[in-house]
């Protein structure tokens, strides 16, 4: 199957559906709207909603019931991204290829677009439009999903244990572990686990899916960690080099290069294997699960 053409084709329908959910530049307060446009139409991979949408399909669904989640699983993501490059976290100076949020709109309005983008989910999620084509049930477990995930038992979880394991150097791969599926897994978890809850699957299916999700949402920041040491910030549209700059518990500290690569390449097969009764509508999200490990940017 041609990947790049089916993330392209999906990539453009949650582009101009992002577009339309998210107000005008010009809409006052202007700085804020701006700033939230700004991270948002920078030019990240949609990595995320395109594999709600694979999850979606892969279980027969229809791309319509779940563009509108996977716009807000992108907004969650792209405010992660602005307070994640903040001086009092990462203090990244470059992002999607372009200078972050707070070095362009100050640290004050880079803190509230991301808050903005944050609530933006939900209201777009709770929109009465949505629920009435999608079942209201349904709809009610996304948003249960989403937020866990974004939560302090899930993303912000993850980033407060990244912040705190700065600098140590005697981390066990357990904590590292625990970094990784909350700060990363968990919103990438949960796309794909809404991804195939609104495609309507089957308890069996979204077990499998659910697995499927959790090995690759690992994967995905392992791989995020070897490309930070062996990818080009040209390639990568962010700082390479930033995790060992700041002394970050990253899989390649801990475990070394190799182990990590293994690893990542044992979390592939695992994720296969959960779909391995999947027919040939899951061929995207095997596709996607291979491009996440042997991805460049
Ligand atoms: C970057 O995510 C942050 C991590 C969780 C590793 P992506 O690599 O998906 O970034 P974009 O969305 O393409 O910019
Ligand atoms: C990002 O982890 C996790 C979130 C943004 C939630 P990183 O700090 O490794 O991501 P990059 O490398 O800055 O994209
Ligand atoms: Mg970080
Ligand atoms: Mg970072
Ligand atoms: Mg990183």
């Amino acid at each position: 199957m041609d990947l790049h053409n089916y993330i392209k084709e999906r990539c453009e329908l949650v582009e101009s559906r992002l577009k339309h959910a998210m107000p005008a530049e010009t809409e006052f307060p202007v700085s804020l709207h701006s700033a939230m446009r700004y991270s948002t139409f920078a030019g990240g991979k949609r990595i995320r909603p395109v594999m709600m949408i694979a999850a979606c399909e892969a279980v027969g669904g229809d791309i319509n019931t779940v563009l509108p989640a996977a716009c807000a699983m992108e907004m969650v993501h792209t405010y992660s991204l602005i307070h994640d490059d903040l001086p009092a976290m990462d203090n990244d100076d470059f992002r999607r290829g372009m200078a972050t949020n707070h070095k362009v709109y100050g640290e004050a309005v880079a803190i509230l677009s991301g808050d903005a983008l944050l609530t933006l989910a939900f209201i777009l999620l709770s929109s009465p439009f949505l629920a009435s084509n999608i079942p209201p049930e349904r709809l009610l477990e996304v948003i249960h999903e989403i937020s866990s995930a974004a939560g302090s038992r899930g993303m912000v979880g993850g980033q407060v244990v990244d912040m705190e394991a700065e600098g140590k150097s005697d981390l066990d791969i357990a904590t590292v572990q625990y970094i990784h599926t909350h700060k990363t897994g968990a919103l990438i978890k949960a796309s794909v686990k809404c991804g195939a809850i609104l495609g309507g699957a089957e308890e069996r299916d979204l077990a499998s899916i659910v697995r499927y999700g959790e090995a690759i949402g690992l994967a995905f920041q392992i791989a995020d960690d070897i490309l930070d040491i062996e990818g080009s910030s040209a390639e990568l549209g962010k700082s390479a080099g930033s995790d060992q700059h700041r002394g970050k518990a990253t899989y390649p500290s801990v475990v070394g290069l190799a182990e990590s690569k293994r690893q990542a390449a044992e979390l592939l097969n695992i994720a296969l294997e959960a779909i391995d009764s999947f027919g040939k509508e899951a061929a995207p999200l095997r596709e996607i699960a291979r491009y996440v490990i042997e991805r460049k940017s």
